[in-house]
Parts: C-alpha cells; sequence; structure tokens
C-alpha cells in the first residue's frame, strides 16, 4: 500500500502578503474557506491510503495539528525540521523513516500547495504508476501544459504521449527561463512536472547514495538523532543544521535515468504565485477577480482581493493588476511580475 509524505514546511512567499513566515500559503485560506494543506489531507484520506508523514517546519506543527483535525484526517507521523531545506531532505528524511517499518515501502511525495478537484482521477492517475514504482523507476506525473510557466519543472518524453501508461523520460529541467520553455512548449514532446513523486523508498536512498551523497549522511544523523515531543517526532538540530537546502528537482530529479512519467489529465495547479490564484479563481468576462471588500471599476484582467474587513479596495481603470491588502501591508503590482513576488519579501525583511 502506499504511504504518502505529505510536504507542508515551504514558506509561499511569492504569495505575500496573505502567505506569512507565521502563516505560509498552505495553511492560509487562498481560495475558498478551506487551506490548501486541509485539501490535502483530505484528499489523501479520500483514497484510503496509509496514513501520510507529514513533514513541516517547527513553527506550523500545531496549524498542523489543527488543521489535520479539521480535514478529519491522521498521520502516520508529524516530523518537524527545525529549519526548512527545502523539499530533498525532506522527503529523505521520511523515507529514511518509513524503512524503519519497511525497507521497500511504497511512498508517493505529495506537496500541499496543489489544487486537485477530482480526487478519483488522481488517485488512478497514481494507481497507473504503481507497478512501474514497485519495479524500481521514480514515478512522476506529467500535465499538458498549456503557457510557458517558468515556475515549474518540464519532462521531456522519449517517445510521444499514448494511453495512461508509464512513458521513459529523456530528460528532466527545473524552472527553465521563459525562452526555454517556450521553446519547449513549441516542440511539444514535453509535459509539466507535477511535483509528485511515486517510488520505493529503498530507491530513492539508492539515488542520494549515488547522487547526493553527504545529504543521505547528514539526513540520516538527523533522523538517528530525532526525538519524541508530544506526538510530534522532531529531527536533531545540530543535524539538520548541517543538512544543504536544495529541492529534489535540482538534487535528484535532474541527475537520475529511471524515472518514468504517468500523464495526467485531471484538473491540477500549483497555487504558487498571484497569477495563478487569479487564473485559479473564475475570472468575470472582464478577467477581473475581487475577493472580499474589493471592488473593480473598468478594470480588466486584474486580481483585487482584501483580507482586512475594515479596508476596502477599489480598482479604476486598472489592466493586468493585482492589489492584494492585508491588516499590515498592501501589495501592487503588475500581473506579469507574479512570479517576483518573493523579491518584496527580501527587500523587506533586509528593511528589518
Ligand atoms: N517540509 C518541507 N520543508 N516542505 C517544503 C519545504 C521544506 O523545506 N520547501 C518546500 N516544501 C513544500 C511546499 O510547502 C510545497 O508543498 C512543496 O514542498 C513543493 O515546494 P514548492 O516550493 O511549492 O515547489 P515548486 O512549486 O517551486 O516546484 C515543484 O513543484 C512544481 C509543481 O508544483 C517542482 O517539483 C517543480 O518541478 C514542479 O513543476
Ligand atoms: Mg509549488
Amino acid at each position: 500500500n502506499i504511504t504518502p509524505i505529505l510536504l507542508s514546511g515551504g514558506a509561499g512567499t511569492r504569495l505575500w502578503p496573505v502567505s506569512r513566515r507565521v502563516l505560509p500559503k498552505q495553511f492560509a485560506k487562498l481560495i475558498g474557506d478551506e487551506s490548501l494543506f486541509s485539501k490535502a489531507a483530505r484528499r489523501l484520506a479520500e483514497l484510503n491510503w496509509e496514513a501520510p508523514i507529514i513533514v513541516t517546519g517547527d513553527g506550523y506543527r500545531f496549524l498542523v495539528r489543527d488543521q489535520l483535525a479539521e480535514a478529519k484526517a491522521e498521520a502516520r507521523c508529524i516530523l518537524i525540521e527545525p529549519e526548512g531545506r527545502n523539499t530533498a531532505p525532506a522527503i529523505l528524511a521520511a523515507a529514511l523513516i518509513a524503512q524503519e517499518t519497511d525497507p521497500k515501502s511504497l511512498l508517493l511525495a505529495a506537496p500541499s500547495d496543489h489544487l486537485i478537484m477530482d480526487t478519483n482521477a488522481f488517485g488512478d492517475a497514481v494507481q497507473c504508476g504503481v507497478e512501474t514504482a514497485l519495479g524500481g523507476a521514480i514515478v512522476t506525473f506529467g500535465i499538458t501544459p498549456t503557457r510557458p510557466e517558468t515556475g515549474y519543472g518540464y519532462l521531456e518524453l522519449a517517445e510521444a504521449v499514448g494511453g495512461s501508461s508509464a512513458l521513459p523520460l529523456k530528460r528532466f529541467v527545473e524552472k527553465p527561463d521563459v525562452q526555454t520553455a517556450a521553446a519547449m512548449i513549441a516542440n511539444g514532446s514535453h509535459l509539466w512536472n507535477a511535483g509528485i513523486f511515486l517510488f520505493r523508498a529503498d530507491v530513492l536512498v539508492k539515488a542520494f547514495a549515488t547522487h547526493q551523497p553527504d545529504i543521505l549522511e547528514t539526513v540520516r544523523n538527523a533522523v538517528q538523532g530525532r526525538t519524541k515531543d508530544l506526538g510530534f517526532e522532531r529531527l536533531d538540530a545540530d543535524a539538520w543544521g548541517q543538512v544543504e537546502s536544495i529541492s529534489i528537482d535540482y538534487a535528484i530529479m535532474e541527475k537520475i535515468d529511471h524515472i518514468k512519467v504517468v500523464p495526467y489529465s485531471g484538473d491540477w495547479s500549483d497555487l504558487g504565485n498571484w497569477e495563478a490564484l487569479w487564473r485559479e479563481s473564475e475570472p468575470d468576462e472582464h478577467g477581473v477577480v475581487t475577493v472580499g471588500d474589493a471592488t473593480a471599476l473598468d478594470c480588466s484582467s486584474s486580481y483585487l482581493r482584501s483580507d482586512d474587513d475594515r479596508l476596502a479596495v477599489v480598482g479604476m481603470g486598472l489592466e493586468n493588476v493585482m492589489v492584494v491588502a492585508t491588516q499590515d501591508a498592501v501589495l501592487v503590482a503588475d500581473k506579469s511580475n507574479a512570479q517576483q513576488v518573493k523579491q518584496a519579501v527580501d527587500v523587506l525583511s533586509k528593511k528589518g
């Protein structure tokens, strides 16, 4: 059976000012009245797999516990990272823990910032990859691209897309620049990497042993030195401090050659920035989305949002603009700058 690893320790800075250090995007109510984390936990619970291993940051452990309860979902273990080290160490730590009970456990690394409405289609796609993953490949899920998105990884297929069986991968390219992305889309043999991976624990650990031996050693020390803490498991802080910060895509996926791709045609969206939120919030006939106490007059292709009851946002004559107001910060930006909003956070944190 499949054990999900639910990743929920990211900072989500591209969704500032709603996504904050104290409440990153996956725990915030970005769309609808449930957080993405709750939605993800509920989705996994509905699929009747094993209870997930949840990996999160120290500051988010009570959010995880509360939101799990809201979603009526359970965890096999809530693993706490003393500090964020990006996805490669988080996934590896969970895999090493899973190996303690079953060295070859089948694991599904799943992000908590995705919007997937059709749980059954998602479950079916994962089932399509099970046999291939049990055979020793790392399976990833490929989405047909619709725009030259620079926030995703791209999967270059060795053969044309057909049916729903696992296809061999020629090359994995993480977050290309816009020209490269456009060329890959024009070429027609690329899919977006959904960022969801299915693999046997021993296969992943072996990939780290080959390509990232230092990460394997340091993460193993942190796992071995972990302590129980009121229903949580806390990685050893000193050992974790030695771990390199890197995503699974750069650390492993770009380097290995036994990746297989299962095409996924169900609905899927990474709510990574305000442009994605605008797109997924069903813009009106002028392309306008308003959230909370926000009004648009003569605007087009814009996103206006107030998360503070006392603050009315009014946009006039705007085109391609995003305005996001919270209690203590307001973002006003051109929509084409959505991917750069994290720079605003960098600048503000330097100011102190
Ligand atoms: N526990 C933990 N610790 N989780 C983390 C950390 C960390 O340090 N950093 C990120 N995460 C979580 C995020 O909360 C999110 O749920 C998931 O891991 C993926 O991280 P993102 O930061 O959202 O990655 P991305 O969207 O830029 O890129 C990945 O996903 C894309 C599709 O959504 C890559 O896999 C791309 O190739 C892929 O296209
Ligand atoms: Mg993401």
